[in-house]
């Protein structure tokens, strides 16, 4: 479920602004201050592992406790805000229209339940379970409601990630590169990422803290389609044929089948351009340049890296020096110039990776 589409932030500038009464008026009116309820030392929430929120009629957030305001640290302020300003865009717009309708009428016994995904360039998207209900008992109407969250980011990203690691196990079981090699590739393509993010050009502003988590786990999968490659070539001791070399590029269309039910098109992307090259001589597809996808090119760097300095039956491992040296000759042919670069610069960083985690 995705929140934060133009389309949503037009539909919610639709809806009716809520009758805004300050604070002020309301003391004036001599009702309780909710702050100072929540501040004394009776508040049960204060210290409970749930992240909780409270909201008035007008659904202004009047507290936050500590497991809520950490839960969205670094996303945004909580306390004194009105709940559709803060979350409206982490909501499907007809879920905002039922949180609103619910308070206001008492649907359902002012309780309603459902999803979030709360978003920035900066922080991993937080997936919530959202509970809504009534913060007093035995009121007809209520006028404070609390919202419940429940993170389930690691959850829903463990359940995801262990389907596609069971085919990135079988595939291993074929393939004869080994898994450190697939681990190395992930991360030195996250350090790529990493180091885009953090240089703040414009062409890479895409980059943000879920690409650069999901590039993390994803540039492993880039040779899953060999699954479906026949084993004698996959382990033929010399050079491959022609016939051969046709069924072996087909392992990026399968990884791209095999990869097409992952919620995050980077995975296909991955499997199917990485043999792609910037002069638009690689395969499948012989994309050029920037119409090769970012995913895919930073993992061709990554890729390319690790296998020249592992030792393959073919080759013996070259040294750190010796594989920067024939990655610059391919600089603009092979590899996306500009990535490259960046790449020359942290390369100290893949050296490292590689000692770090060698087979
Ligand atoms: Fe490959
Ligand atoms: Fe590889």
């Amino acid at each position: 479920m995705m929140a934060g589409t133009d389309k949503d932030i037009d539909a919610l500038e639709e809806i009716e602004p809520l009758e805004v009464l300050d604070l002020d008026e309301d003391e004036a009116a001599g009702e309780d201050v909710p702050s100072k309820y929540f501040s004394s030392s009776l508040n049960p929430f204060s210290n409970s592992v749930f992240p909780v929120l409270f909201l008035d009629k007008k659904l202004k957030i009047i507290y936050a406790n500590p497991a809520c305001e950490n839960l969205f640290t670094g996303f945004f302020n909580l306390s004194g805000n009105y709940f559709i300003d803060v979350f409206g865009r982490a909501f499907e717009m007809e879920d905002i229209r039922k949180i609103r309708e619910t308070i206001l009428s008492g649907e359902s016994g002012y309780s309603w339940k459902g999803e979030a995904r709360i978003k920035s360039r900066d922080m991993v998207t937080v997936q919530t379970r959202v509970y809504l209900f009534p913060a007093e008992l035995n009121i007809k109407e209520p006028r404070e409601f609390v919202v419940m969250f429940d993170d389930v980011t690691e959850e829903n990203k463990r359940l995801l990630r262990t389907v596609f690691l069971s085919l990135l196990e079988a595939s291993k079981l074929k393939d004869n590169d080994t898994g450190k090699h697939i681990s190395r590739v992930n991360y030195y393509s996250k350090r790529l990422a990493e180091e885009l993010y953090r240089g703040k050009d414009e062409k890479y502003k895409r980059i943000d803290a879920d690409f650069i988590d999901n590039i993390g786990f994803l540039a492993s999968m880039h040779d899953v389609g060999k699954i479906g490659t026949p084993d004698d070539i996959l382990n033929k001791e010399g050079p491959l044929s022609d016939w051969e070399w046709t069924v072996m590029r087909e392992h990026t269309k399968n990884g791209a089948f095999i990869l097409s039910t992952y919620p995050n098109p980077m995975a296909k992307e991955i499997a199917l351009s990485h043999h792609e090259r910037w002069d638009g001589s690689g395969y499948p597809f012989q994309l050029e340049q920037e119409m090769i996808p970012l995913a895919a090119r930073i993992v061709t760097i990554a890729d390319v890296y690790d296998a020249l300095r592992m030792e393959r039956s073919y080759k013996p491992a070259l040294s750190h020096e010796l594989t920067m040296a024939k990655m610059l000759e391919g600089r603009a042919v092979h590899f996306d110039p500009s990535l490259l670069d960046v790449f020359m610069r942290i390369s100290g960083d893949f050296e490292a990776i590689y000692e770090a985690n060698k087979d």
